[in-house]
C-alpha cells in the first residue's frame, strides 16, 4: 500500500519525458506524439503538480508566431482547468541541425547569438507562466576531438552567455533564478561541465553566483560512475539545489533515463532520505520539485507511459516511507550512535581553540594512543547498511 501522490509532494514531470515517442538512433517513433493539453490533463489525475518543458516540446522549432501563440494558450488554458502549474522551463539548444557545434559555445559566432535569442524567448515565455527555473543543459556544449575546441574559449563564451541571461532577467524584474545541468557524455563525446562538481566550481566565476545553481541528474552523475546522493549532499552543502532530476541508470553506459528506483535503488534510498530527512534538525533539505526526467521505454504504449509515470512517484512515495521507519527505529538509532554518525556534526575545534590551543593540548597528540584508541572496536557500518537494506525491503 502506497500513498497516493498529491500536489503537496510536488511532483512534476517534462513534457519530453511522456511526450517520448521511443525514437533513438537504431530506429523511429514506436508511439504517436502526445499532445499537450492529453499531457497536462493526465499529469493532473496521476497527481502530480507540475510540468516542464523545452520551448520546442510545446511548439515545433521554425514555428511562425501565430502557431507558437496558438499552443502556448491551449496550454494555458490546460493550466487553467486542472491547476497544475509550470515550476521550470528550458531551452532546446540541441536538436535543430544549426545546433550541431553547440549553441553558447559553438564555433560559429552567429549561431552563439541566435542561441541567447532564443533563451531570452524561453525566459519571457517562463516569467509570462510563473516558471522559477531555468534549466540548462548544455548537450550539444561540447566535442568530439580535442584539437576541434578550444576549451577555455568554450568556457569563456559560455559565462558571457549566462551572465548576460542574468542581467537580462534581472533587468526585466523576472522571479527567475538559473540551473545549470551536468551530463559528462551523450551527445556529445564529451560536454561541457560534465559533473556536478564542474558546475558549481563553474558557478562562482559568474558576475551573479547567486542566480545560479544545479539542476543534477541521477544518470548523469552515475554515468560518470559518481555516488548521486553524495553529490546532492554536496549540493545543498553550497546552497545550490535548485532543481533536481530524478529517474534510473544501471552503471556507467549510455544515458538510460529510466524509471526512478529501477537503477540504484540503494543510492535512491539514500537519496530520498537526504532530500526528506536531512535538513538541519531533521526536516526537508530540499523543498523544491520532485522532477522526474526519464524516458518511458519504446517497447510502451501508452497506457504503459502513464503507468511508468505513477511509477515514478509511487517509488519515490515507497523509498520516503521506508526512509521515515529507518530513522525512527529504535535499533537503527542505537547503531548510529555506535556509528558516530551524528559525532560528525560537532566541530574538531573547541570554540575559539586556536592552532596554539591545539598545540598545547598533549591528549590530541603526545598522548594519544593511536594503537589503543579503538580498543580493536569498529564502526558497526555493515550492519547499519543491512538495517537500512532491510528496511528498504520492507522486512522491517
Ligand atoms: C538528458 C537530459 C535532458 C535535460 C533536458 C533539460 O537526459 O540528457 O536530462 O533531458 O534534462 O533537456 O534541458
Ligand atoms: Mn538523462
Ligand atoms: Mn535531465
Amino acid at each position: 500500500m502506497a500513498p497516493t501522490p498529491t500536489r503537496d509532494d510536488k511532483f512534476s514531470f517534462g513534457l519530453w519525458t511522456i511526450g517520448y515517442n521511443g525514437s533513438d538512433p537504431f530506429g523511429g517513433p514506436t508511439r504517436p506524439q502526445l499532445d499537450v493539453v492529453e499531457a497536462v490533463t493526465k499529469l493532473a489525475e496521476l497527481g502530480a503538480y507540475g510540468l516542464t518543458f523545452h520551448d520546442n516540446d510545446l511548439f515545433e522549432f521554425g514555428s511562425t508566431d501565430t502557431e507558437r501563440q496558438k499552443q502556448i494558450d491551449r496550454l494555458k488554458q490546460a493550466m487553467a482547468d486542472t491547476g497544475i502549474v509550470v515550476p521550470m522551463v528550458t531551452t532546446n539548444l540541441f536538436s535543430a541541425p544549426v545546433f550541431k557545434d553547440g549553441g553558447f559555445t559553438s564555433n560559429d559566432r552567429g549561431v552563439r547569438r541566435y542561441a541567447l535569442r532564443k533563451v531570452m524567448r524561453q525566459i519571457d515565455l517562463g516569467a509570462e507562466l510563473g516558471a522559477e527555473t531555468l534549466v540548462m543543459w548544455g548537450g550539444r556544449e561540447g566535442a568530439e576531438y580535442d584539437s576541434s575546441k578550444d576549451i577555455q574559449s568554450a568556457l569563456a563564451r559560455y559565462r558571457e552567455s549566462v551572465n548576460l541571461l542574468a542581467q537580462y532577467v534581472t533587468d526585466k524584474g523576472y522571479g527567475i533564478r538559473f540551473a545549470i545541468e551536468p551530463k559528462p557524455n551523450e551527445p556529445r563525446g564529451d560536454i561541457l561541465l560534465p559533473t556536478l562538481g564542474h558546475a558549481l566550481a563553474f558557478v562562482e566565476t559568474l558576475d551573479k553566483p547567486e542566480l545560479f545553481g544545479v539542476n543534477p541528474e541521477v544518470g548523469h552523475e552515475q554515468m560518470a560512475g559518481l555516488n548521486f546522493a553524495a553529490g546532492i549532499a554536496q549540493a545543498l552543502d553550497a546552497g545550490k539545489l535548485f532543481h533536481i532530476d530524478l529517474n534510473g541508470q544501471r552503471s556507467i553506459k549510455y544515458d538510460q533515463d529510466l524509471v526512478f528506483g529501477h537503477g540504484d535503488l540503494q543510492n535512491a534510498f539514500a537519496l530520498v532520505d537526504l532530500l526528506e530527512n536531512g535538513g538541519p534538525g531533521g526536516g526537508q533539505a530540499y523543498t523544491g520539485p520532485r522532477h522526474f526526467d526519464y524516458k518511458p521505454s519504446r517497447t510502451e504504449d501508452i497506457s504503459g507511459v502513464w503507468d511508468s509515470a505513477a511509477a515514478n512517484m509511487r517509488t519515490y512515495l515507497l523509498l520516503k516511507e521506508r526512509a521515515a521507519a529507518f530513522r525512527a527505529d529504535p535499533e537503527v538509532q542505537e547503531v548510529l550512535r555506535t556509528a558516530q554518525v551524528a559525532e560528525l556534526s560537532t566541530p574538531t575545534l573547541g570554540a575559539g581553540e586556536s592552532h596554539d590551543d591545539l598545540l598545547a593540548d598533549r591528549s590530541a597528540f603526545e598522548e594519544f594512543d593511536t594503537d589503543a584508541y579503538f580498543g580493536g572496536k569498529g564502526f558497526g557500518f555493515v550492519r547499519l547498511q543491512q538495517l537500512a537494506l532491510e528496511h528498504l525491503l520492507g522486512a522491517r
